[in-house]
C-alpha cells in the first residue's frame, strides 16, 4: 500500500485492526500516516507479529498524496489563492467590470481545478458584487460530477437571490473574520484542499495571516490603469517587507501568462538581489 495502514476509527474502522483480522503477514507500504490521529499502525502491526516494511518508495508515495500530505501535517486545508488579473495587477477595471479578463482556456483551467478541489472560497463583497455561481462547469456550462463546497466567509447578509444560495450545489456562508476558525471548520467536515477565489480584501487577509499554500495566477495582456488591485494594503511598507512567493511554474494559456508559486521562505537574500 502508498500509505501506512491507519490506526484510528473515523468514518470506518482501523485498516490495521483489519488486515490483521484478515489474516494477512507481510504488509509493506511507501509514505508513514502524516495524521497524528490516525498513525501507529505500523507499530501495532508488527507488534502483533506481522511482517512490516515502511518507506518503500516513499517520496513517490507522498507525491501522490502531496495536497492531503500537507493538509494532515497542517491539520487544516490546503490553500490554493488562485487570482486573474491585469499585467497591472488588476481584478476589476475602475467602473467595477471583471467580465471577463482572461481568456476562455484560463477559465476553462479554473473549472478544472473548481472539479479537483474540496472547497471554493470567497469573501461577501464577491459574492455581493459578482454574483458567481462557484460550480464547476464546462465549456457548454454542464456542471462537473465532482462539485466542490461553496463558501462564503464575511459577517454580512448575502442578497437572497445570489447564485451561490441556489439549489444546485451546497453553500456554506461562515459569518466571521476568524479564518483559522473558518479553515478549522472546513477541516472538521473533511474539506482538505481549499481554493480561495475572493476578491483582495479576503487575499490580503488570508495572506497576511500566512495560510495560503500555493498562487495561482493567470495574467491577461491587458492594462486598465485604475481599477481593484489584486490585493487590498498588506502590513508592508518596504521592500524588505514583501511577501515574497517563489515561482515554480510558468506557461501560456490561450493568450495569457499562468504563474504559479509557493510560500517564499525559502527565497534567500542572494536570490533578491
Ligand atoms: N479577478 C479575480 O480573480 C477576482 C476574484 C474575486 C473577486 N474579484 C473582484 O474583487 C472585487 C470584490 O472585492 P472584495 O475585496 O470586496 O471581495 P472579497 O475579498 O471576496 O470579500 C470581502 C469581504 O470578505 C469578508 N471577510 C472575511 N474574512 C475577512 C477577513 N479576515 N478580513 C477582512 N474581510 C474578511 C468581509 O465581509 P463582511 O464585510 O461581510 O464581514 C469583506 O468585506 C470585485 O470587483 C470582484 O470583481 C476578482
Amino acid at each position: 500500500v502508498t500509505l501506512e495502514p491507519c490506526n484510528h476509527t473515523g468514518r470506518t474502522g482501523p485498516c490495521a485492526q483489519a488486515l490483521l483480522d484478515a489474516g494477512v503477514r507481510r504488509v509493506v507500504y511507501g509514505q508513514p500516516d502524516p495524521n497524528p490521529l490516525a498513525s501507529g499502525g505500523a507499530a501495532m502491526l508488527a507488534a502483533s507479529g506481522l511482517s512490516v516494511e515502511g518507506l518503500v518508495l516513499a517520496d513517490g508515495a507522498e507525491q501522490l498524496n502531496d495536497i492531503w500530505t500537507r493538509a494532515m501535517q497542517l491539520q487544516r486545508p490546503f490553500v490554493t489563492w488562485k487570482v486573474a488579473s491585469t499585467v497591472d495587477g488588476r481584478v476589476a477595471a475602475p467602473d467595477g467590470s471583471s467580465r471577463w479578463i482572461t481568456s476562455l482556456a484560463a477559465r476553462a483551467e479554473v473549472h478544472e481545478l473548481r472539479a479537483k478541489v474540496d472547497a471554493v472560497v470567497v469573501g461577501t463583497g464577491t459574492v455581493w458584487t459578482d454574483d458567481p455561481e462557484l460550480t464547476a462547469r464546462d465549456h457548454d456550462g454542464v456542471p462537473h460530477a465532482r462539485q466542490p463546497l461553496r463558501v462564503v466567509i464575511g459577517k454580512r447578509d448575502l442578497p437572497s437571490h445570489s447564485r451561490v444560495l441556489d439549489e444546485s450545489f451546497e453553500t456554506v456562508h461562515l459569518r466571521t473574520h476568524d479564518l483559522d476558525a473558518a479553515l478549522k471548520a472546513l477541516f472538521e467536515r473533511d474539506v482538505h484542499h481549499v481554493l480561495l477565489e475572493g476578491g483582495p480584501t479576503l487575499a490580503a487577509a488570508v495572506l497576511a495571516a500566512g495560510l495560503v499554500d500555493q498562487a495561482i495566477g493567470y495574467i491577461a495582456p491587458a492594462l486598465f490603469g485604475g481599477g481593484t488591485s489584486m490585493v487590498a494594503p498588506l502590513p508592508v511598507r518596504s521592500v524588505d517587507e514583501a511577501v515574497r512567493f517563489e515561482f515554480d511554474d510558468v506557461r501560456l494559456v490561450g493568450g495569457d501568462l499562468r504563474w504559479s508559486a509557493s510560500p517564499g521562505s525559502l527565497v534567500t537574500d542572494g536570490l533578491r538581489e
